[in-house]
Order: structure tokens, then sequence, then C-alpha cells
């Protein structure tokens, strides 16, 4: 019997934009599915965003709108974006859906009879203002294991640590900014910590050796039960028999795979019971190396203990870095799918790009713009597709582009050789390791005009069969490589196909060739990149004001670069007496400022007008940088800036700086 495969992408989370991020990981397995189906393989593609959990709720309700309404939203976009990539899914659903409901109570229902619920009441932080439970990721603090500041409350960035929000040090809620209290509730566990001999057997099945690791490493550490279950307000499924409890979103997020794939055998006349479950399906999961931990222990746990087949194999990536920096707003490096498409670069190349830095390890990869454009430039456009436009124009002019057929050409049967290994790199996902191989292969054929020389031969009619036998071996030679890299650039060897006048190039195609065939007129298939598509997208990430996080927008503006202490001392900031203070007249901001340093007297002009009234200030002491250029303004020169705190927005007030008693003017800050 023919073997199925499952395949699936971690569910992206429907409170945000998918970015390149995201991107990486449905490339990596959208190639790995297209050469599965290359080879006739059956192979179903797999996902759905991951509606469920506090920070959906949380965001949906700054928005004002339903939860229900801002996924559907969502949704929309996602599948977009997707589509905008060539991410080939045969399903993408939600997991607000009757059948992920249907999957979840039948699991628990099973998980229960198998005697693997337990429940415990236990202690958890409390918002008051909010008055709701604090989910982990809402409660930030103080990593009890390395003491790193504003660390998660489930896991610490920087160490790697798992904990209980209650083990925080310095606890505050991220909804609120309020201290929480602690509260007790009645909570369900999963038995995990039953689930180690499982899982010690389980490892030996499909994991990358650093994934192995890992999970020998949490096996030796001892396996915790794990709470399933949130008290509402939440935006989930409710569990059965209790009238305010609800799955933990990471127990219906991975039910997921299933429900999305029982919604694609609904519609498709399949049985979802004995896809999942046949000896002959091999179910893979892509995901990144954040989210491990749940995919290696609780997932195949679940699964195992409620009767399901378990996961084949986990394929797991490292994080998108860009320019050399990790994704973040406030660093201008947070690309978003949508941003990327609408600066006008082809997404085929960012395929082609990503590709080619992939391999199998869990490694972190970097998406260099200068590198981007140069690969994709001179490889891709420049090497690639050269071989066709050397080619076609003398077959159109003087063989009615009809081929000859080449049946002894070295060349093309070095190519032809290198199928088994490109093949073998495919199915281990070292892409970057095949494309290498690609890109040799592609030079010997640049080699191979450049020595036979058709534009010489072109203009010699006794050289004419010499010329059909050259262009000839081109083209073919130029199909084989489209074809080893139709599973990475779909959309150009769409095009390709058209060319060539052929249908769906498939791997076996390898074994053929064109024989006598009859080719179309060359078009355009692919533009060089330019520069200013690339700087439109620097542009359109200019870093953001505020930071958002997971779901609230802080008031909380992003820490500036790091500087060393040489930059500091530039700024030259002294203590000053105010020594009169007036209005300006026909200026809605400013106060004028007469400051006394010590060595001489500063005229300055403030924007503190909203917040003082300029009688207060005078006889103040504050602080102000002296050795900032002067700038002339409407209403005078103003000699440097006094010092004042604000949010942002400063609607929350501006506080001018003033020093503690017995500071005197001119005294510097150091
Ligand atoms: N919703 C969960 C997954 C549930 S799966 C049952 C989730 N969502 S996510 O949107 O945060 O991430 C989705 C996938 O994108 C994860 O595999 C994650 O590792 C991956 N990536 C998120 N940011 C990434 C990069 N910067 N680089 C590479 N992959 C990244 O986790
Ligand atoms: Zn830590």
């Amino acid at each position: 019997m023919d073997k199925n495969l499952i395949v699936t992408c971690a569910l992206p989370y429907a409170n945000g934009d998918i970015h390149l991020g995201h991107m990486l990981e449905h490339i990596q397995a959208d190639i790995w599915v297209r050469f599965q189906k290359m080879q006739g393989k059956s192979c179903y593609f797999i996902c759905a965003d991951d509606t469920h959990g506090a920070p959906v709720m949380l965001k949906a309700e700054q928005l004002g709108i339903s939860p229900e309404t801002m996924i559907a939203r969502v949704y929309n976009e996602h599948t977009a974006d997707l589509k905008e990539f060539g991410i080939s899914y045969d399903n993408y659903y939600t997991t607000n859906s009757p059948e992920s409901k249907e999957l979840v109570y039948d699991i628990f229902k099973k998980l229960k009879d198998n005697n693997k619920i337990a429940t415990k009441v236990i202690n958890q932080l409390y918002d008051e203002t909010k008055e709701m439970f604090l989910p982990d990721r809402f409660v930030k603090g103080t990593c009890p294991k390395c003491k790193a500041i504003d660390q998660y409350g489930d896991n610490c960035e920087v160490c790697g640590a798992t904990y209980a929000p209650t083990e925080l040090i310095d606890a505050y809620s991220a909804v609120s900014g309020s201290k929480p209290v602690i509260r007790q509730s009645e909570h369900y566990f999963f038995k995990l910590s039953e689930c180690t001999e499982f899982l010690s057997e389980w490892i030996n099945s499909g994991l990358q050796s650093e994934a192995k690791n890992k999970m020998k490493e949490w096996l030796e550490s001892g396996l915790q039960d794990w709470d399933i279950s949130r008290d509402a307000p939440y935006f989930g499924f409710q569990i059965p028999e209790t009238d305010n409890k609800y799955f933990y979103v990471w127990l219906d997020a991975p039910v997921g795979y299933m429900s999305s794939l029982m919604n694609y055998c609904k519609n498709n006349n399949l049985d979802f019971y004995s896809l999942w479950n046949s000896d002959t399906t091999e179910i893979y999961h892509f995901l990144g190396k954040d989210i491990l931990y749940f995919h290696a222990l609780f997932w195949p746990s679940v699964l195992k203990n409620s009767g399901y087949k378990t996961p084949d194999g986990l394929f797991v990536h490292g994080f998108l870095t860009i320019n050399g920096q990790k994704m973040s707003k406030s660093r201008g490096t947070f690309i978003t799918a949508k941003q990327f498409v609408e600066s006008g670069l082809s997404t085929t190349y960012y395929r082609y790009y990503i590709a080619s830095k992939l391999g199998s390890k869990i490694e972190d990869i970097d998406f260099s713009l200068d590198d981007f454009v140069a690969r994709v430039n001179s490889e891709l456009v420049g090497k690639f597709i050269n071989i066709a436009s050397r080619s076609s124009g003398f077959l159109s002019k003087q063989f009615g582009n009809k081929l000859s057929n080449v049946t002894n050409s070295a060349l093309l049967s070095k190519i032809t050789a290198a199928q088994s290994v490109i093949a073998q790199h495919y199915q281990e996902r070292e892409y970057a390791k095949l494309i290498k191989i690609i890109m040799q292969l592609v030079n010997e054929i640049n080699i191979y005009v450049d020595e036979t020389k058709p534009w010489l031969l072109a203009r010699d009619e006794a050289k004419s069969s010499e010329l059909h036998e050259t262009c000839s071996t081109l083209i073919n030679a130029f199909r084989y490589i489209s074809i080893y890299l139709k599973p990475i650039v779909p959309e150009i060897v769409a095009q390709i196909e058209t060319f060539l006048n052929i249908k769906q190039l498939q791997w076996s195609d390898l074994d053929t060739n064109l024989g006598e065939h009859t080719i179309n007129n060359y078009t355009h298939l692919a533009t060089r990149i330019e520069q200013k598509m690339v700087d439109k997208l620097i542009e359109a990430n200019k870093p953001e004001i505020t930071e958002t996080t997971n779901a609230v927008t802080s008031q909380y503006e992003p820490i500036a670069p790091e500087i060393t202490i040489d930059d500091f001392s530039k700024l030259d900031l002294r203590v000053a007496k105010i020594v009169a203070a007036n209005h300006v007249e026909g200026a809605d901001k400013l106060i004028q400022l007469t400051l006394d340093i010590g060595i001489e007297q500063r005229n300055i002009f403030a924007g503190i007008k909203k917040a003082y009234d300029p009688a207060s200030l005078v006889g103040k002491h504050t602080v102000m940088i002296a050795n900032l250029a002067p700038r002339k303004m409407k209403f005078g020169i103003s000699q440097g800036m006094v010092l004042a705190a604000s949010f942002e927005d400063k609607d929350s007030g501006i506080y001018v700086l003033e020093p503690h008693d017995g500071a005197k003017p001119g005294m510097r800050i150091r």
C-alpha cells in the first residue's frame, strides 16, 4: 500500500500579522511538500490559524470587536499572505471550528477514561484591576533562576528556564501594570509525569539530534503534570461539566492539525480517522525551536494516551534574523509578509534566498538584504534564466522553435546524473546544499555556451545543424534545471512550462528529453531586483514609536540603541537656576526661561507651557544641556534645552528635572 504523508506547519497566532520569520517555516515546509508531490507521493499539507487564548481575547477587546470578528479578519489576511508566497496548503483552517471542538472533547474524554486527568487547586496570579487570572505571558518579572529582568511568566528568554508565574520575582501584570495577588482556583492537569517511559521511547523516532538532546535534558530533569485549564474570561472551548473553565489554548492548538485535516477529509470524501491512524501514514510537523517543548513532550503524550497515532518526526528550524538582528519592531527589523509584497519585491525570490540558506539543523538564518539582492541577481536571473535567453532567439529565428533530438550529450548526462543526490538533499531538507549543486551545474551550462559560441555558429550556414544541436542541448539543460528548482521557485517554473510548451514538470521527467519538441517564443521570465525596492522595504520598516508586545500596547518606548561612556560624555549637562520665566506672545507651547549656569546666563525656549505656570518655576534649579547647538526660533535664539520627563504621547504629563537640594548652578552632571 502507498504511503500517505501528513505535513503541517505550526499554526500562526490569530492576533498578529504573518511576518518573514513565519514565512521561513511555511517556505521550508512548502518546498518539502512540493518535492514529495512532484515525486508522485500522496501528501496532505495542512495548517490553520491558532485562534484561542488570552492574547487573542485581549487584542480583540483592545480593537473593540468580538474575537470572532477579529479572527475572521485575520484569517483573510493570513491566507492572502500565504498565497502571495506560493504556499500550497491543501487546507488552511481555523482552530475555532466544530471539528476542533469535537476532537478536543473526544481527546479529553479519552484522557479522562485513561485516568490521565487530575484536578488540583492551585495558587494563581490574579489581576484585581482587570478582574482576571493572569495568563503566564501576561505576568512579567525577574527570572527566579538567572535573575534576568522583564521575563515572561512561563519561561525565561535569557536562560531558557521554565517556571510558574508565581515564582517570578517582583511580578507585575502586563495588562494593567498592577501588582498581581495570589488567588486559588481549581485546575485540570494532564498527567505528563506518567509519560516519561513512553517519551523516552518516542524520542528515537524522527528527531534531529539537537532536539533529541533537548528532550533528554527535559526527561532527566523530571516531567511535571501539565495544567490544561484556564478560568473565565477566556476565548476557547469550555471544559465539559464546568461553568467557568476553558481548555488552555496549547491543548487545542495542535489538535488544529487534526481538525484541519478532518475538515479537508469531509470536503474530499475521505475518512479522517483511518487516514490519521493508518500504519502507512506518516505525520511530520514543521516548527520553530521556541515551541519544541509543546510538540515534543505534550503533543505525542496527549495523542498516545487518547489512542491516536503519534508524529513520525518533528522538523525544527531556527529563527530568522534580518540583517543580523533579531526581528523587532523597535529595531525596524520586523518585516511583515504584506510589507514585503508592497515593496514590489518578488516573493519567489525570497523563497529562493531562504532555501539557499536552509539546512536540516536547528540554526538561525539571516536575511541579509544586500546578499539577497546579489544572490538572486547573479544566480537566479543572471545565470539560470540567462540560459533560456541565450538560446531561444536562434531557435525561433532559424528553426521555427523546433528542437533537434539530442541523443548523446555529456553535459545533459552530467546534469541528470545529479538527480539522486539532489533528491536526497530535498528529502533531508538540505536545501542550501542542493542549491549549491544546482548552481554548479548552471555554471557548467554557461561555460558550455561560452565554449560552443552559438552566436558565431549562427553566422555560418554550414554550421546550422551544430547550432541547432547546441541550442537544443541548452533548452534540455534548462528544462532539467527547472525540474530541480521547481519546488523552490514554482511560480517561475510555471512560466517556464508555458515557454517550453510542456505540461507540469514532474521529477520523473528527468528520465526523458524533449526530442523534436516545439517550444514557444521566449518571453521575459524574471527581472533583476532593483535597489529601490529594497530601499522601500527598509523605509516601510523605520522603527515604530511604540513597541507592541504580544498583545498589549505599551506606553514604554523601547530602550534606545546602546551607547558607550564616551558617547555619554559628549553631552555637557549642567545644573541651572531658573532666574526668570515668561510666557511667549503668540506661542501656545513655549515658556521663555533665563537660566543661570554659573559661568553665564542662557536664554531658552522650553515646550512646557501645558504643564507649568511660569511664575512657579522662578528660583528653582533644573538641568540643561549646555553644549547643544543654538537654535534659531521664531521668537529668538534658544541656547540649549531643559531636561524634562514624559511618555511619548505627553498626555500623562511633562515633568522638569530638579536636582536634590544643595546642587549649585554650573555643576556638571556626570
Ligand atoms: N500558535 C503557536 C503555534 C501552535 S502550533 C500547534 C505559535 N504561533 S506563532 O505565530 O508565534 O509562531 C508560528 C511559527 O512561526 C512557530 O513555529 C515559530 O517558531 C515560527 N516563528 C515565529 N517567529 C519566527 C522567526 N523570527 N523565525 C523563524 N520562525 C519563527 O507559536
Ligand atoms: Zn533566566
